[in-house]
């Protein structure tokens, strides 16, 4: 994912149509709310992580997420965040009943800002050095603590409220992109599978205590990576490794729980959810669950290109609402409404 591929973020104003359906329609609610480990009402949410958590921290002038068509379906215009519409942090300050928490770049002074909480997610980071150098979820959580420090909201305040994390595979595709060996990935990952932790306890030890923390999707079936093959199969090496990201993911989260004797942290399935909702298994159904939406023209052009003169260099599907992949990366935002509504908490 470079730096074309990650940002997220969020103009929340009307979410009022989106929780009527929500309501009326499915089981988000009942996904989330009931679980032992959520079993209060959070008044707030901090966000950390990349793309898929991001609602609108990206430069404009440095972000695809900024640009026509990204948004398209809701607000309707581009909003920093990757997809056509609302994403996972949405949906789960949705489920909670929360506004969407600001992104950290339109903070402002003044702790009523800090109502609903607060996204630090950045698209294109990752825990270690990426193609989107700055901020890594280390520098991310250094503001995060920053802002505590700084405000009149007393640490105090962080026992009510609800934290969700993701790492979603930059650190994974800035390692390629460098030319390490593929060989060298078991270890890499677990490198970054440590640094995660690391990053998991500091936002414990500022005074977070429910996290949830987001599975590596299955990065072998996104369509970067199986563009090569016409979006007809997922990459089975590329799972597999996804496979041990997350295995190394629940050990560290168990550790973490026991360190902490509590169930402070919890498992987000992306992983199962995504599959099954690709396999036709979950409730949601996409035709072609493997091609994106929006793609460029060719591989010299990406979703939201444009030329010189300002052509357009990308195709856009008919109806976005058809498809779970957005663009070559990152889900719809129908796609992670099927997503979200698939999740288990572990
Ligand atoms: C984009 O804008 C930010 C904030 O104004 C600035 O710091 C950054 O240097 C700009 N980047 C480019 C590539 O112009
Ligand atoms: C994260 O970014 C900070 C600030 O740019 C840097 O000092 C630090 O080394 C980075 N951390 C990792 C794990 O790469
Ligand atoms: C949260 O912390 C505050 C201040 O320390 C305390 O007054 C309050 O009772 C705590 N609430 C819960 C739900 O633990
Ligand atoms: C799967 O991905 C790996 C790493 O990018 C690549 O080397 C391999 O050729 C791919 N396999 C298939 C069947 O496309
Ligand atoms: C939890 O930690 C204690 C002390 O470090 C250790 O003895 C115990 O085996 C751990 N339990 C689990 C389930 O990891
Ligand atoms: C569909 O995905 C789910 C979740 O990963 C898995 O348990 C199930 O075996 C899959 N079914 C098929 C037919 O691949
Ligand atoms: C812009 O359009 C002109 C006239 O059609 C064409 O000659 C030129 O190559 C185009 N420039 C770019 C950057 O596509």
């Amino acid at each position: 994912m470079g730096p074309q591929i990650s940002v997220l973020i969020s103009s929340f104003p009307c979410l009022l149509p989106l929780l009527l359906s929500l309501i009326a329609g499915n089981h988000v609610e009942a996904s989330y709310m009931d679980r032992r480990v959520f079993a209060f009402r959070p008044t707030k949410m901090f966000v950390f992580g990349d793309s898929y958590a991001d609602t609108g921290n990206t430069w404009k002038n440095e972000s695809t997420a900024w640009k026509v068509p990204y948004g398209f379906t809701y607000p309707g215009k581009p909003s920093g965040r990757w997809s056509s519409g609302h994403i996972l942090t949405d949906y789960l300050a949705l489920s909670f009943g929360l506004k969407s928490p600001i992104p950290y770049q339109w903070r402002q002074a003044g702790a009523k800002y800090l109502k609903y909480g607060m996204n630090f997610a950045h698209g294109g980071t990752g825990v270690t050095e990426t193609l989107v150098a700055y901020p890594n979820m280390t520098a991310q959580i250094g503001l995060f603590e920053q802002l505590i420090k700084d405000s009149t909201f007393s640490s105090g305040g962080l026992n009510t409220s609800v934290t969700l994390v993701t790492l979603s595979g930059n650190d994974y595709s800035a390692y390629l992109a460098r030319d390490r060996s593929f060989a060298g990935l078991p270890a890499f990952i677990t490198s970054v599978v440590m640094q995660l932790k690391t990053n998991l306890r500091r936002i414990y030890d500022i005074g977070a205590r429910k996290v949830a923390v987001g599975e590596l999707q299955p990065l072998g079936c996104l369509p970067s990576n199986t563009a090569a093959n016409s979006f007809q199969q997922c990459n089975g090496t590329v799972n597999l490794l996804v496979g041990l990201h997350n295995q190394l993911l629940r050990q560290a989260v168990a550790d973490l729980n026991n360190q902490t004797s509590s169930s402070t942290f919890i498992i987000l399935d992306l992983y199962d959810s995504f599959m099954s909702v690709l396999n036709g298994t979950g409730d949601s159904k996409f035709e072609t669950p493997l091609t994106p939406c929006c793609s460029g023209v060719n591989s010299g052009f990406y979703c939201g290109s444009v030329d010189g003169n300002g052509t357009k260099m990308y195709t856009l599907c008919k109806d976005p609402e058809s498809r779970l992949f957005w663009d070559s990366n990152h889900p719809t935002q129908a796609g992670w409404r099927a997503v979200f509504s698939g999740l288990s908490a572990s």
